[in-house]
């Protein structure tokens, strides 16, 4: 791999969410143009690559993530032209694009799947297609050949009958996936990724990577877990070595999406005597509100639990000479602010302590659009509002398990992947300055002036003006960058602090979680050290003081850099 700790650590990543960014055409729907005419104002935050996510010809199930062409761009987004526009107008402001490849499944409406239904074998062997258990022979299903239940609720296998087959389906219905024990597959895959990196890009995000190398046999899961028996599978990493070496992209940047994953695959997915990916992102500190690890049962956040999550991915990739991506919120999470913060009196104070407490990990880290302004969730009223297949099914899963509509209305408005993919909040117009028009997905009913671009770029004290600053210290701080990473005892699990060293340069940053103070041990040999950034004015460490007491959502950091 091309790339040292030192590169990786010194970069941040911004995430654009294309359908919901900037609409540039009065349909609704963001496109490729709208986002070329935001590349200033994407410049001006400092990071250096921009995310988009897939905006190829789709029948959108899941909003792209059902793909029909890996090589063109949905017209709905725009033309090849705006996209090669985009590249170029991005490199001239130093910015690079990396591109979403979504190669674990297709689109039931990709060719491939299309000329296996007509009958092609060629093609029936991309897909995994399977005998049901019990069947009596051809024509009659039986029953699916595993329990295995797919991401977005039912089983994950699909009996059909132009195939006389079950396929294998890990996400919607409308997504098979692809059987990558197969040559003729990866090398169609190399193909795709080459073509992309022809054109100009200068990175590429995996979805769901993890999940393309299927066990051998497929028997049942725990509980239809059929996820957590597919990640990281038997030959997951040697098929990302031959991505990565034959498609040419070694010294590109490269981050996995790694679904239900472990510390010891992640490290090797991102040691670079691996020669697999840069980093990867995983969310085992996304689970900590999720009561017996299921998304759809709610309960508050464990805070220790977080830490130890912290704790262990942070010190142990590092152990293992690995790279972790950091981010608290993509298009499939709801908003940090309204999961782990306040959105009304500590608003601001508790997006700035989320982003400070990420932003001085060591790892790159990740910025979804809209996080830099501190965006809501959702909060929509009715079941009408809602988009995401995913919240559709759930919503009926729920009432079918004897959820009230309220019930089931409470747990999406918490859980939605709707919830971080409202419209980008530009302006104060009606429609946030993102579109004339009505937009395919309401605003968040949270949306109001203060939290905009526009109202955050004139106020020095914004959380705009803050995320600047954490990007700019990355930049200017190689003990940031790079520095070792260890955890800290403060005495209380409401309080998070870590430590980073670089040679003579340290830093110590402490995170209040709750809307409460708190009182910390501050007793380490840093505690005269000066406050190189925090949230509330003007605080200092008594440096005699053997503690601290810090305020609801109280974010610091000391150090000698
Ligand atoms: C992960 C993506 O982030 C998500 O949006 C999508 O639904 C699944 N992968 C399936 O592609």
């Amino acid at each position: 791999m091309a790339r040292s700790t030192r590169d990786l650590g010194k970069i941040v990543a911004y995430q654009i969410y294309i359908k919901s960014f900037c609409d540039s055409d009065g349909d609704g729907i963001g496109d490729l143009p709208g986002i070329t005419s935001k590349l200033d104002y994407l410049a001006s935050l400092g990071i250096d690559y921009v995310w988009i996510t897939p905006f190829f010809p789709s029948p959108q199930r899941d909003n792209g993530y059902d793909v029909s062409d890996y090589c063109a761009v949905d017209p709905v987004y725009g033309t090849m032209d705006d996209f090669d526009e985009l590249v170029r107008e991005a490199r001239a402001r130093g910015l690079g694009i990396m591109l979403d490849m979504v190669l674990c499944h297709t689109s039931v409406e990709h060719a491939w799947f299309q000329r296996a239904l007509a009958g092609d074998e060629r093609y029936q062997r991309f897909y995994i297609l399977r005998d049901g258990r019990g069947s009596a022979g051809p024509g009659d299903p039986g029953e699916p050949p595993s329990n295995w239940q797919c991401a977005f609720g039912g089983s994950a296998w699909q009996w059909e009958p132009r195939l006389g087959k079950w396929y294998l389906h890990m996400h919607d219905v409308s997504q098979p996936d692809l059987d990558w024990t197969n040559p003729e597959v990866r090398d169609a895959l190399v193909d795709v990724v080459r073509s992309w990196r022809d054109r100009g890009v200068a990175g590429f995000r995996f979805d769901v990577v993890n999940l393309i190398s299927k066990p051998e046999v497929f028997e049942d899961a725990p509980g239809g877990n059929g996820r957590r028996v597919v990640a990281d599978g038997p030959h997951v990493h040697e098929y990302l070595q031959e991505l990565v070496e034959r498609a040419g992209i070694g010294d590109m940047l490269t981050v996995g999406e790694m679904a239900s994953t472990t510390l010891e695959d992640c490290v090797r997915y991102t040691a670079p005597a691996s020669r697999e990916l840069n980093m990867v992102f995983n969310f085992h500190h996304l689970k900590v509100d999720y009561r017996g690890g299921n998304k759809w049962e709610l309960m508050d956040p464990d805070i220790a639990r977080l830490r130890e999550v912290f704790q262990t991915w942070g010190e142990g990739m590092q152990a293992g000479g690995g790279w972790n991506a950091l981010f608290w919120c993509n298009h499939d999470q709801p908003r940090i602010v309204s999961r782990l913060g306040d959105e009304t009196v500590y608003w601001k104070e508790s997006a700035k302590m989320l982003a400070g407490m990420i932003h001085f990990m060591r790892g790159t880290p990740y910025i979804y659009q809209g996080e830099e302004i501190g965006m809501l969730n959702a909060h929509y009223p009715s079941i009408g509002q809602y988009r995401d297949v995913e919240s559709l099914n759930y919503y009926q899963i729920l009432l079918d398990q004897g959820k009230t509509e309220k019930e089931a209305l409470e747990t999406l408005a918490a859980r939605s992947r709707d919830n971080s993919r409202t419209p980008m909040q530009w302006n104060g117009e009606r429609y946030g300055g993102f579109s004339e028009a009505a937009p395919w997905l309401p605003m968040s009913a949270r949306f109001r002036k203060e939290i905009t671009v526009e109202a955050q770029q004139k106020d020095k004290d914004s959380i705009l003006a803050f995320y600047k600053k954490l990007i700019a210290m990355r930049k200017m701080y190689p003990v940031i960058a790079e520095g070792e990473i260890s955890f800290l005892e403060t005495g209380t699990d409401r309080v998070l602090a870590y430590q980073r060293k670089l040679g003579e340069q340290q830093i110590v940053v402490f995170c209040n979680l709750d809307g409460e103070k708190h009182t910390v041990k501050a007793d380490g040999a840093w505690r005269g050290d000066p406050v190189l950034l925090e949230n509330y004015e003007a605080r200092q460490m008594d440096p005699e003081g053997e503690t601290y007491t810090m305020e609801p959502y109280e974010f610091m950091v000391l150090g000698k850099v």
